[in-house]
């Protein structure tokens, strides 16, 4: 959305709240693989709604605000619609694509957006405000859905994963990714680490996905996949211990008692490390201030500055030795057992 000064107040303000006709806009883009066929097969809008079998007047109007949010491009000579550099990121198969955040906001996850008040009022999340239900619990029994989501994780994780190389994945033995979803840290991790063997920690029905992809990777043998809950327990014995986007979907107490059965479960010797957005100041990118409030709605959880997250790694016993700032305002922070 352009907020130039040049624009009235009152109209930029008038945008800002059409704000959810941008996301819905996306989202029905992906949803008829607009980015795809476009790219694929450049055309004509009248063509694009042939192919699609859709009204064309009405895709003329997409495609006109996909145009106006630079998505879509369109030659005036010949009418001819091109995928732009930034609507590239909406196709499926593309390294860090945005595709699967497309589909999870046109979801149930952007319906939870109708509570924020509700969140903000009472600090819990609108996601079980909305549906009954926590969001994990909820993934559980929507498969296809579920698959999105870990779709959108993978996909985050390959927007940082050149620069992961800097945590030296090759000198620890055992890595153990607690919270480790699908497992798709786990599978880069072990490909890049012939020697190295993974253990994932995950809820039973995610445990079910991160053990197909570990059995399609040709890793099974050197990855465990274990069912347990991180506020009960770790698996002992590993020598690196990752939290990926995991901290972040818990208020400070849950992050404590997961921080401290951490403490208590690794090898005094083994090594901590989280991964996750880092807020750096109020005058922070719009996005980071947007994910705080969608972790906030979806999880009940938040972003934290880098003095926050030190602030409960010392407060669990451990001391932060690194810090690495990846892509995205992601930050990876290495931390030891205080002894
Ligand atoms: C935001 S996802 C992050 C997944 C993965 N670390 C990644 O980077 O993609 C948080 C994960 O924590 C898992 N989780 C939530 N509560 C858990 C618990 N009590 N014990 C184990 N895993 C849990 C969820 O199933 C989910 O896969």
């Amino acid at each position: 959305m352009d907020i130039s000064e040049e624009i009235p107040y009152e109209i930029v303000m008038r945008q800002l709240l059409l704000g959810r006709l941008v996301s819905s806009a996306l989202h029905a883009a992906v949803v008829l693989r607009i980015p795809d066929v476009v790219h694929e097969d450049p055309c004509t809008a009248e063509e694009l709604a042939v192919h699609l079998d859709v009204n064309e007047p009405a895709l003329r109007r997409l495609v006109r605000v996909l145009m106006n949010l630079e998505v879509i491009s369109e030659d005036p000579a010949n009418g001819v619609l091109t995928l732009t550099p930034l609507g590239n990121t909406l196709r499926e198969n593309v390294p860090g694509t945005a595709r699967h955040s497309a589909l999870l906001v046109g979801g149930p996850i952007g319906r939870c957006w109708d509570q924020l008040l509700a969140a903000v009022r009472t600090g819990e999340p609108a996601f079980d405000a909305t549906f009954g239900v926590d969001v994990f619990s909820y993934l559980d029994g929507e498969a296809d859905l579920q698959g999105v989501f870990y779709g959108s994780q993978a996909a985050d994780l390959e927007i940082t994963l050149t620069e992961l190389v800097v945590v030296g994945w090759e000198s620890y033995r055992t890595v153990v990714d607690v919270g480790g979803g699908d497992g798709a840290l786990l599978e880069h991790v072990l490909t890049a680490c012939p020697e190295s063997r993974g253990v994932v920690l995950e809820t039973a029905s995610v445990a079910q996905l991160a053990r197909s992809r570990m059995a399609a990777a040709g890793l099974a043998q050197r990855c465990e996949v274990v069912i347990g809950d991180f506020f009960e327990s770790v698996p002992s014995g590993g020598d690196l211990y990752v939290l990926r986007d995991v901290v972040h979907d818990w208020p400070d107490e849950r992050c404590a008692a997961l921080l401290r059965v951490c403490r208590r479960d690794m090898p005094a010797s083994a090594a901590l490390l989280v991964i996750e957005r880092t807020m750096a100041s109020n005058e922070d990118h719009l996005l980071n201030h947007l994910m705080d409030l969608y972790m906030l709605a979806v999880v009940g959880g938040r972003e934290r500055t880098a003095g926050e997250m030190e602030q409960l790694l010392s407060d669990a016993g451990f001391i932060v030795r690194k810090r690495h700032r990846l892509n995205g305002g992601v930050v990876a922070v290495e931390a030891t057992q205080v002894s």
